[in-house]
């Protein structure tokens, strides 16, 4: 086989964190929201089913989605249990949003989904004045009975922009200011959302995220940016490649979403923003990428949440560079859609790579020897992209075992994928 070569240019999707918040906030605020651009896919068809169960009228998923918003707290309780399958993100914060509503809500999910932490979320909106139980100790089926919530600060042990959202989501439904202390900064789109639509959002310089709501929402128009986590496989396919160069146009630069995107570059490959815009309260750019020798890198605590999704894909250029990438500080990755600590060295090791997995991380030793064999993904997203674009490497034959299990992030993912690798 020839060596890699890769060209073209690819508009990844909506992001898909930014999608699920442009849902949950047009359907709160007070009015017609229209939303270009969002996500289709399953993940945000969970958040659009759940929000139409709840009252709103959400039309399906597309391309320009006009929602009529009836207020903050203006939803329904729901007929039967919301199933919200494969996708965390959508249990997580809309806990938060039907926890100040009087009514009770139980949220289902798929296997890997019932799983996965709910208390993180629970124990803050039990604070604030929910009632909430569980089926199990933890996971699902959740049931959240709502009700007039007060105000709170909370610690958050976790880096989460989920267990911060929830907060902050809460807070505007109840009217009632709230704050939230975490480790080390997640993701900031909800409050960059509220913020664009006239909300008071702070962080102060110790990791505190305050909101003091207004009394509603104004409806708003929003394109949504490329998903900077979808715009990290081609970056990776790129760097990993012999030559050539993929151009990923408008995707969001928001520099809580760019850690894989500054670590690949540490690691050697080329990658240039250029073009940078704003809209809607979040940072667009063009990005284009392109090989480079690559050398292991060591990733520090600080650097994870900026790159959570993308420690897969890590792993995968990691086996191709040289020496020993070293992630630490990433225990979270055992509660992801799969134990991605797990996934991701057993995997690397089926294929012949040499690596090694820490309670809160993983070592991965890269080497140009040719990787085969069957990925197992746990039914995962993230992993089966992170195998399918090292399969494309030189030498490598890698068979994902559940192609298909992309459509909850990035249905069209290996039509794309196809395109670009000469
Ligand atoms: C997300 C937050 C992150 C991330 C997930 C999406 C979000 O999860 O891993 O894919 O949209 O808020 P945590 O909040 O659990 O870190």
């Amino acid at each position: 086989m020839a060596p890699l070569t890769v060209a073209g240019t690819v508009r990844v999707p909506g992001d898909k964190s930014i999608s699920h918040r442009a849902l949950i906030l047009a359907a709160l605020a007070d009015g017609e929201s229209v939303i270009r651009d969002v996500l289709v896919a399953e993940d945000t068809a969970s958040t659009a089913y759940a929000l139409r169960a709840l009252g709103n009228d959400a039309p399906p998923l597309g391309s320009e989605m006009r929602i009529h918003g009836t207020g903050v707290r203006d939803l329904r309780a729901p007929e039967s249990p919301l199933d919200c399958g494969n996708s965390g993100t959508t249990v997580r914060l809309l806990a938060g949003v039907v926890a100040g509503h009087p009514f009770s809500t139980t949220f289902t999910g798929d296997e890997s989904l019932s799983r996965r932490p709910m208390r993180r979320i629970a124990e803050p909106l039990t604070a604030m004045g929910a009632r909430i139980s569980f089926a199990k100790d933890d996971g699902l089926p959740m049931t959240v009975q709502g009700g007039n919530l007060q105000h709170i600060a909370w610690t958050s042990e976790v880096a989460s922009a989920q267990v911060k959202s929830a907060i902050l989501l809460a807070g505007l439904v109840a009217g009632v200011p709230v704050s939230v202390r975490e480790p080390r900064p997640s993701r900031d789109h909800t409050e960059r959302m509220l913020r664009a639509l006239g909300m008071e959002v702070t962080r102060s310089r110790d990791g505190v995220t305050k909101l003091t709501p207004g009394a509603s929402l104004d409806p708003f128009e929003l394109t949504v940016p490329g998903d900077a986590s979808s715009a990290a496989f081609f970056i990776a396919l790129a760097a990993l490649a012999a030559r050539g160069t993929v151009t990923l146009p408008g995707v969001c630069i928001d520099p809580a979403r760019t850690g894989f995107l500054r670590a690949v570059r540490r690691m050697g490959a080329k990658i240039r923003v250029s073009g940078k815009t704003e809209a809607t309260g979040e940072e667009i750019g063009t990005v284009s990428a392109g090989p480079g020798a690559l050398r292991a890198i060591s990733v520090k605590p600080g650097e994870i949440p900026a790159m959570i999704d993308e420690l897969p894909l890590l792993a995968c250029v990691a086996a191709r560079a040289e020496g020993e990438t070293v992630v630490r500080g990433a225990a979270e990755l055992r509660v992801k859609e799969s134990d991605r600590i797990a996934a991701i060295v057993d995997n690397l090791r089926g294929l012949g790579a040499d690596a090694e997995a820490f309670d809160d991380g993983f070592a991965v030793r890269g080497s140009d020897k040719p990787l085969r064999g069957t990925v197992r993904t746990y039914g995962d997203h993230r992993i089966a992209m992170s195998f399918g674009v090292l399969g494309c490497g030189h030498g490598n034959e890698i068979r994902i075992d559940d192609r298909d299990c992309v459509a909850v992030s990035y249905p069209a993912f290996w039509a794309d994928l196809k395109k670009v690798v000469a």
